[in-house]
Protein backbone atom coordinates (compact mmCIF):
# COMPACT_ATOMS: atom_id res chain seq x y z
CA UNK A 1 0.00 0.00 0.00
CA UNK A 2 3.05 2.50 1.24
CA UNK A 3 4.37 1.65 -2.41
CA UNK A 4 1.30 2.44 -4.20
CA UNK A 5 1.14 5.75 -2.57
CA UNK A 6 4.63 6.29 -3.43
CA UNK A 7 4.13 5.51 -7.32
CA UNK A 8 0.95 7.62 -7.26
CA UNK A 9 2.30 10.24 -6.09
CA UNK A 10 5.22 10.33 -8.39
CA UNK A 11 2.83 10.00 -11.54
CA UNK A 12 0.68 12.77 -10.29
CA UNK A 13 4.39 15.28 -10.59
CA UNK A 14 6.50 13.61 -13.12
CA UNK A 15 8.64 16.39 -13.55
CA UNK A 16 10.09 15.74 -9.61
CA UNK A 17 12.63 13.28 -9.16
CA UNK A 18 11.17 11.50 -6.05
CA UNK A 19 13.40 8.69 -4.66
CA UNK A 20 12.08 5.16 -5.25
CA UNK A 21 10.11 4.02 -2.03
CA UNK A 22 10.85 0.29 -0.91
CA UNK A 23 7.62 -1.30 0.69
CA UNK A 24 7.71 -0.92 4.47
CA UNK A 25 9.50 2.28 4.06
CA UNK A 26 7.99 4.80 6.33
CA UNK A 27 7.07 7.87 3.54
CA UNK A 28 7.60 11.08 4.15
CA UNK A 29 6.24 13.47 1.17
CA UNK A 30 7.60 17.15 2.15
CA UNK A 31 5.15 20.06 0.12
CA UNK A 32 6.09 23.44 -0.07
CA UNK A 33 5.79 26.34 -2.71
CA UNK A 34 9.11 27.72 -3.26
CA UNK A 35 11.95 27.37 -5.79
CA UNK A 36 13.73 24.25 -5.53
CA UNK A 37 17.28 25.59 -6.00
CA UNK A 38 19.02 28.82 -4.94
CA UNK A 39 16.03 29.51 -2.44
CA UNK A 40 16.64 28.55 1.58
CA UNK A 41 13.73 26.88 1.84
CA UNK A 42 14.05 24.69 -1.70
CA UNK A 43 18.20 24.22 -0.91
CA UNK A 44 17.11 23.13 2.91
CA UNK A 45 14.20 20.56 1.36
CA UNK A 46 16.54 18.94 -1.13
CA UNK A 47 19.36 18.50 1.65
CA UNK A 48 17.40 17.15 4.06
CA UNK A 49 15.47 14.76 1.39
CA UNK A 50 19.19 13.19 -0.01
CA UNK A 51 19.98 12.97 3.76
CA UNK A 52 17.42 11.00 5.02
CA UNK A 53 17.24 8.65 1.53
CA UNK A 54 21.11 8.02 2.04
CA UNK A 55 21.07 7.43 5.94
CA UNK A 56 17.71 6.32 6.54
CA UNK A 57 17.42 3.63 3.56
CA UNK A 58 15.00 0.77 4.29
CA UNK A 59 13.74 3.00 7.12
CA UNK A 60 12.18 6.06 5.43
CA UNK A 61 11.87 7.46 2.36
CA UNK A 62 11.19 11.09 1.15
CA UNK A 63 10.06 12.62 -1.45
CA UNK A 64 9.93 16.57 -2.06
CA UNK A 65 7.42 18.58 -4.18
CA UNK A 66 7.93 22.07 -4.43
CA UNK A 67 6.75 25.08 -6.47
CA UNK A 68 2.98 24.42 -5.30
CA UNK A 69 3.09 20.77 -7.37
CA UNK A 70 1.29 19.40 -4.78
CA UNK A 71 -0.35 22.19 -1.95
CA UNK A 72 -0.91 25.54 -1.93
CA UNK A 73 -0.16 26.56 1.94
CA UNK A 74 -3.46 27.17 2.09
CA UNK A 75 -4.10 24.37 1.90
CA UNK A 76 -1.14 21.74 2.76
CA UNK A 77 -1.78 21.83 6.49
CA UNK A 78 -5.25 19.90 6.24
CA UNK A 79 -3.82 18.05 4.06
CA UNK A 80 -1.55 17.29 6.77
CA UNK A 81 -4.58 16.68 9.12
CA UNK A 82 -5.70 14.39 6.89
CA UNK A 83 -2.39 12.12 6.39
CA UNK A 84 -2.30 13.40 2.99
CA UNK A 85 1.46 14.75 3.55
CA UNK A 86 3.69 14.53 6.00
CA UNK A 87 6.25 17.63 6.25
CA UNK A 88 5.66 21.25 5.23
CA UNK A 89 7.36 24.39 6.34
CA UNK A 90 5.16 27.24 5.52
CA UNK A 91 5.64 30.54 6.41
CA UNK A 92 5.36 31.55 9.63
CA UNK A 93 2.63 34.06 8.61
CA UNK A 94 0.43 30.96 7.18
CA UNK A 95 -0.20 29.56 10.37
CA UNK A 96 -3.30 32.58 11.46
CA UNK A 97 -5.91 29.74 11.78
CA UNK A 98 -3.71 27.14 14.05
CA UNK A 99 -2.32 30.42 16.45
CA UNK A 100 -1.80 34.01 16.88
CA UNK A 101 1.23 33.64 18.72
CA UNK A 102 3.44 33.99 15.40
CA UNK A 103 2.20 37.35 14.69
CA UNK A 104 5.10 38.63 16.18
CA UNK A 105 6.74 38.11 13.17
CA UNK A 106 4.97 39.79 10.58
CA UNK A 107 4.85 43.15 13.05
CA UNK A 108 6.96 45.65 10.63
CA UNK A 109 10.45 46.58 12.20
CA UNK A 110 10.67 44.30 14.78
CA UNK A 111 13.79 42.55 14.09
CA UNK A 112 16.54 44.30 12.53
CA UNK A 113 18.01 41.15 10.83
CA UNK A 114 18.10 37.50 10.14
CA UNK A 115 20.27 36.81 13.36
CA UNK A 116 17.79 38.62 15.45
CA UNK A 117 15.18 36.70 14.60
CA UNK A 118 17.39 33.71 15.01
CA UNK A 119 18.49 34.89 18.26
CA UNK A 120 14.75 35.19 19.08
CA UNK A 121 13.82 31.66 17.85
CA UNK A 122 16.10 29.89 19.66
CA UNK A 123 14.89 31.49 23.00
CA UNK A 124 12.59 30.34 25.48
CA UNK A 125 9.89 32.19 24.08
CA UNK A 126 10.53 31.18 21.07
CA UNK A 127 10.98 27.50 21.64
CA UNK A 128 8.04 27.46 23.44
CA UNK A 129 6.08 28.71 19.59
CA UNK A 130 6.58 25.05 18.05
CA UNK A 131 4.46 23.65 20.42
CA UNK A 132 1.49 25.97 20.17
CA UNK A 133 -0.50 24.13 18.25
CA UNK A 134 -0.57 20.54 19.48
CA UNK A 135 -4.22 20.89 20.75
CA UNK A 136 -4.84 21.63 17.08
CA UNK A 137 -2.72 18.76 16.13
CA UNK A 138 0.35 20.31 14.37
CA UNK A 139 3.89 20.46 15.65
CA UNK A 140 6.84 22.21 15.33
CA UNK A 141 10.33 20.68 14.54
CA UNK A 142 12.45 23.80 13.34
CA UNK A 143 12.59 27.25 12.46
CA UNK A 144 14.01 27.60 8.81
CA UNK A 145 15.55 31.15 7.66
CA UNK A 146 14.65 32.54 4.46
CA UNK A 147 15.51 36.70 4.74
CA UNK A 148 14.48 40.02 5.16
CA UNK A 149 11.47 41.20 3.17
CA UNK A 150 11.43 44.13 0.26
CA UNK A 151 8.68 46.36 -1.57
CA UNK A 152 8.38 46.13 -5.23
CA UNK A 153 4.76 48.01 -6.77
CA UNK A 154 4.70 49.42 -10.39
CA UNK A 155 6.00 52.79 -9.63
CA UNK A 156 9.05 53.46 -7.52
CA UNK A 157 8.54 53.90 -4.39
CA UNK A 158 10.48 56.04 -2.17
CA UNK A 159 7.89 57.90 0.77
CA UNK A 160 5.59 55.53 1.97
CA UNK A 161 2.94 57.82 0.74
CA UNK A 162 3.96 56.59 -2.90
CA UNK A 163 1.81 53.09 -2.12
CA UNK A 164 -1.11 55.58 -1.33
CA UNK A 165 -4.01 53.58 -3.28
CA UNK A 166 -1.93 50.92 -4.45
CA UNK A 167 -2.97 47.10 -4.28
CA UNK A 168 -0.74 44.66 -2.57
CA UNK A 169 -0.72 41.10 -2.01
CA UNK A 170 0.09 40.04 1.21
CA UNK A 171 0.05 36.43 2.63
CA UNK A 172 -2.99 35.51 4.99
CA UNK A 173 -1.81 37.46 8.04
CA UNK A 174 -4.12 39.98 9.56
CA UNK A 175 -0.92 41.59 10.73
CA UNK A 176 -0.01 42.47 7.02
CA UNK A 177 -3.08 43.59 6.30
CA UNK A 178 -2.62 46.25 8.58
CA UNK A 179 0.69 47.09 7.73
CA UNK A 180 -0.09 47.43 4.29
CA UNK A 181 -3.25 50.05 5.28
CA UNK A 182 -0.82 52.12 7.14
CA UNK A 183 0.75 53.17 4.13
CA UNK A 184 -2.83 53.56 2.48
CA UNK A 185 -2.39 50.48 0.53
CA UNK A 186 -5.31 48.34 -0.50
CA UNK A 187 -4.33 44.51 0.86
CA UNK A 188 -5.46 41.13 -0.71
CA UNK A 189 -5.07 38.22 0.61
CA UNK A 190 -3.36 35.63 -2.08
CA UNK A 191 -1.71 32.18 -2.55
CA UNK A 192 2.19 32.35 -3.55
CA UNK A 193 1.58 30.60 -7.16
CA UNK A 194 -0.73 33.08 -7.91
CA UNK A 195 1.59 35.99 -7.13
CA UNK A 196 3.55 36.36 -10.43
CA UNK A 197 0.10 36.60 -12.76
CA UNK A 198 -1.42 38.75 -10.42
CA UNK A 199 1.12 41.64 -11.23
CA UNK A 200 1.78 41.29 -14.45
CA UNK A 201 -2.43 41.15 -15.05
CA UNK A 202 -2.67 44.24 -12.88
CA UNK A 203 -4.77 42.11 -10.53
CA UNK A 204 -2.49 43.82 -7.48
CA UNK A 205 0.40 46.89 -7.96
CA UNK A 206 2.86 45.53 -5.32
CA UNK A 207 3.97 42.98 -2.97
CA UNK A 208 6.68 42.70 -0.32
CA UNK A 209 9.04 39.75 -0.30
CA UNK A 210 12.51 38.35 -0.06
CA UNK A 211 15.07 38.95 -2.64
CA UNK A 212 15.42 35.10 -3.02
CA UNK A 213 11.44 34.39 -3.86
CA UNK A 214 11.34 38.04 -5.83
CA UNK A 215 13.97 36.89 -8.41
CA UNK A 216 13.26 32.72 -8.03
CA UNK A 217 9.71 33.54 -9.30
CA UNK A 218 10.41 36.36 -11.37
CA UNK A 219 8.77 39.38 -9.81
CA UNK A 220 10.75 41.87 -10.70
CA UNK A 221 10.32 41.48 -14.13
CA UNK A 222 6.91 42.29 -14.10
CA UNK A 223 7.31 45.09 -11.33
CA UNK A 224 8.83 48.66 -11.74
CA UNK A 225 11.53 48.17 -9.03
CA UNK A 226 12.28 46.76 -5.51
CA UNK A 227 12.61 49.37 -2.77
CA UNK A 228 15.26 47.98 -0.22
CA UNK A 229 13.07 48.22 3.19
CA UNK A 230 14.44 45.08 4.92
CA UNK A 231 11.08 46.10 6.83
CA UNK A 232 10.02 42.50 7.99
CA UNK A 233 11.45 39.02 7.67
CA UNK A 234 9.47 35.73 5.92
CA UNK A 235 10.41 32.90 8.04
CA UNK A 236 9.56 29.29 7.88
CA UNK A 237 8.45 26.68 10.79
CA UNK A 238 8.49 22.85 9.61
CA UNK A 239 5.81 21.41 10.94
CA UNK A 240 4.59 17.27 11.09
CA UNK A 241 1.18 16.52 12.67
CA UNK A 242 1.30 15.42 16.11
CA UNK A 243 -0.58 11.89 14.96
CA UNK A 244 1.93 10.91 12.42
CA UNK A 245 5.03 11.76 14.91
CA UNK A 246 3.38 9.66 17.26
CA UNK A 247 2.89 6.73 14.87
CA UNK A 248 6.88 6.41 14.13
CA UNK A 249 9.16 4.49 16.04
CA UNK A 250 11.34 5.91 18.44
CA UNK A 251 14.02 5.13 16.65
CA UNK A 252 13.28 6.51 13.26
CA UNK A 253 11.62 9.56 15.09
CA UNK A 254 15.04 10.33 16.66
CA UNK A 255 17.13 9.62 13.51
CA UNK A 256 15.39 11.88 11.72
CA UNK A 257 15.46 14.49 14.27
CA UNK A 258 18.80 14.55 14.07
CA UNK A 259 19.10 14.81 10.92
CA UNK A 260 16.35 17.54 10.74
CA UNK A 261 18.29 19.84 13.40
CA UNK A 262 21.67 19.26 11.38
CA UNK A 263 19.95 20.19 8.30
CA UNK A 264 18.51 23.23 9.84
CA UNK A 265 22.05 24.50 11.36
CA UNK A 266 23.85 24.38 8.14
CA UNK A 267 21.48 26.06 6.02
CA UNK A 268 20.12 28.88 8.31
CA UNK A 269 23.44 29.92 8.26
CA UNK A 270 23.51 30.29 4.92
CA UNK A 271 20.38 31.64 4.27
CA UNK A 272 21.46 35.64 4.41
CA UNK A 273 24.01 34.70 1.34
CA UNK A 274 21.87 33.20 -0.78
CA UNK A 275 19.50 36.21 -0.63
CA UNK A 276 22.33 38.11 -1.38
CA UNK A 277 22.95 36.20 -4.60
CA UNK A 278 19.59 36.78 -5.56
CA UNK A 279 19.88 40.20 -4.77
CA UNK A 280 22.97 40.41 -7.49
CA UNK A 281 21.06 38.14 -9.91
CA UNK A 282 17.98 40.25 -9.94
CA UNK A 283 20.65 43.33 -11.05
CA UNK A 284 22.48 41.04 -13.16
CA UNK A 285 18.95 39.96 -15.51
CA UNK A 286 18.20 43.79 -15.30
CA UNK A 287 15.91 44.44 -12.38
CA UNK A 288 15.77 47.54 -10.64
CA UNK A 289 16.96 48.01 -6.95
CA UNK A 290 16.11 51.19 -4.80
CA UNK A 291 18.10 52.12 -1.88
CA UNK A 292 16.97 53.90 1.15
CA UNK A 293 18.76 56.99 3.04
CA UNK A 294 18.26 56.35 6.83
CA UNK A 295 15.69 59.49 6.43
CA UNK A 296 13.50 57.89 4.16
CA UNK A 297 13.82 54.66 5.99
CA UNK A 298 12.40 56.13 9.04
CA UNK A 299 9.51 57.10 7.12
CA UNK A 300 8.52 53.61 6.27
CA UNK A 301 9.27 53.19 10.19
CA UNK A 302 7.27 55.82 11.32
CA UNK A 303 4.21 54.89 8.93
CA UNK A 304 4.46 51.06 9.33
CA UNK A 305 5.29 50.75 13.50
CA UNK A 306 1.68 52.31 14.83
CA UNK A 307 0.63 48.81 13.63
CA UNK A 308 2.15 47.11 16.96
CA UNK A 309 0.08 48.59 19.36
CA UNK A 310 -2.69 47.07 17.67
CA UNK A 311 -1.81 43.30 17.70
CA UNK A 312 -0.32 43.32 21.51
CA UNK A 313 -2.90 42.17 23.20
CA UNK A 314 -2.53 38.97 20.70
CA UNK A 315 1.08 38.24 20.95
CA UNK A 316 1.97 39.63 24.43
CA UNK A 317 4.35 42.84 25.74
CA UNK A 318 6.62 40.52 27.15
CA UNK A 319 6.94 38.62 23.55
CA UNK A 320 7.80 41.79 22.30
CA UNK A 321 10.07 42.84 25.03
CA UNK A 322 11.85 39.64 24.44
CA UNK A 323 12.02 40.19 20.95
CA UNK A 324 13.33 43.65 20.76
CA UNK A 325 16.54 42.43 23.16
CA UNK A 326 18.17 41.02 20.49
CA UNK A 327 18.16 44.00 18.16
CA UNK A 328 20.66 45.44 20.68
C1 LIG B 1 4.84 33.90 0.25
O1 LIG B 1 3.71 33.41 0.21
O2 LIG B 1 5.13 34.99 -0.27
C2 LIG B 1 5.95 33.13 0.94
O3 LIG B 1 5.47 32.64 2.15
C3 LIG B 1 6.40 32.02 0.09
C4 LIG B 1 7.46 31.22 0.77
O4 LIG B 1 7.22 30.07 1.13
O5 LIG B 1 8.56 31.78 0.94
Amino acid sequence: LLKAACVAAVALVPSVAAAACDEGEVVIKFSHVTNTDKHPKGVAASLLEQRVNDEMNGKACMEVFGNSTLYNDDKVLEAMLQGDVQLAAPSLSKFETFTKKFRIFDLPFMFKDINAVDAFQASDTGQAMKDSMQKRGLQGLAFWHNGMKQMSASKPLISPTDANGLKFRVQPSDVLVAQMEAIGGSPQKMAFSEVYGALQQGVVDGQENTWSNIFGKKFFEVQDGITETNHGVIDYLVVASVDWLDSLDADVRDQFMTILSEVSTARNGESFATNQKARADILAAGGVIRELTPEQRQAWVDAMKPVWAKFEGDIGAEAIEAAQKFNE
